[in-house]
């Protein structure tokens, strides 16, 4: 296709996320220049521990995915020794692709970040759901000031497209509850349970495979189902809560026995979020449930999620689909990128 746009892309962080990212523009970028007209140049790259580069005529994802298998960029041509602030202030570029570590307690470093490359005028897409649920309507709002797209669809359901069906798809609804399985650490871990494995055996799996958070305390104590609630409570139903509001249990507690025990019963044990209207509030909790087999929920198995949203005009609408992992996530990234593209 003649006279593509082309994005000059920074991205940050380049963990499980940001390598699925590189990997999905590696083998399929050719494939969505010539079908969506769009090309997606990577120019910079910034890690805080494994180095920093930046070329503006472009950096191969196969070249970045082949140097961070030695630990670090800093063979790369255009590498830097500089800080992820410092490249953002720096070099040129059109988005800025957020897939640094999530912190749920201060969403730092990474608002900053997002706020640092929205003043410069650059879009931002991210998957980062620190700064989605803590700072979302602030970061919207500086968004809209400079006219440029702030993309979060890879913060709930990974590259599952569920903030995008509920802002546009069900544009006109009203919706008044979602409810489902967020988080895909913790339904891998559950379903592995059933099947006679061990918390942490099945937990060190759900790492390796690139589901699980940095920190994955926040996975089994239910600390990012509760972030990923409060970006559907705040996002979708505009409700200003705080990470405090949302009453928060995880799987911890939910031993071999435990799961045993449900399955002599006919249930089977899944982490739910919910949000809700209550009157004029909104409200959200996250908690181990024993739902019946025979349950809509209860059949969703490994790393899928699902979300269930309950609108007046339509009643029930329910997606199901992958909920982590790097690709899964990286597409999420890309899908935002090629929607601010339609936009312009
Ligand atoms: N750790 C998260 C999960 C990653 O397991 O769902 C996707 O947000």
């Amino acid at each position: 296709m003649a006279n593509k746009t082309i994005y000059r892309l920074m991205l940050n962080g380049f963990g499980a996320v940001g390598q699925g990212f590189a990997q999905i523009l590696r083998d399929q970028g050719e494939r969505i220049a010539q079908r969506e007209g769009v090309e997606l140049q990577i120019v910079a790259v910034a890690t805080r521990s494994r180095g920093c580069v930046y070329n503006p005529a472009g950096i191969a994802p196969a070249a970045l995915l082949d140097a961070i298998q030695t630990g670090s960029l800093r063979d790369l041509e255009g590498a830097r020794d500089c800080d992820p602030a410092e490249l953002i202030a720096s070099v040129e570029a059109d988005v800025l692709v957020e897939a640094s570590p999530t912190n749920l307690q201060t969403a730092e470093p990474a608002t900053s970040y997002i706020r640092a490359a929205l003043e410069r005028g650059w879009h931002v897409v991210t998957a980062n759901k620190g700064p989605t649920a803590l700072r979302y309507t602030e970061l919207k709002a500086l968004a809209d000031q400079k006219g440029v797209f702030f993309g979060i669809e890879g913060t709930v359901m990974s590259g599952t497209p569920s903030i995008r069906l509920a802002l546009e798809a069900l544009a006109g609804c009203e919706i008044s509850e979602l409810r489902g399985i967020v988080n895909g650490t913790t339904n891998y871990m559950l379903t592995q349970m059933e099947q006679g494995r061990t918390y942490d055996d099945v937990l060190a799996e759900a790492q390796r495979l690139g589901y699980a958070e940095t920190d994955p305390t926040g996975d089994v104590e239910g600390h990012d189902a509760a972030g990923k609630a409060l970006i559907l409570a705040n996002v979708l139903l505009n409700a200003g809560l705080t990470l405090d509001a949302v009453e928060c249990s995880g799987i911890t507690k939910i031993t071999p026995e435990a799961v045993t025990e449900a399955a002599a019963a006919g249930e089977r044990w899944k982490l739910i979020a919910r949000v809700w209207r209550e009157g004029e509030q909104v409200r959200a909790q996250v908690a181990a449930t024993r739902l019946p087999v025979s349950h809509p929920l209860a059949g969703v198995a490994g790393v899928t999620n699902a979300l269930c949203i309950t609108t007046d005009l339509l009643g029930d609408v329910t997606l199901i689909g992958a909920g982590a992992g790097s690709v899964a996530t990286g597409f999420a990234l890309v899908s935002d990128i090629l929607a601010l593209h339609r936009l312009s």
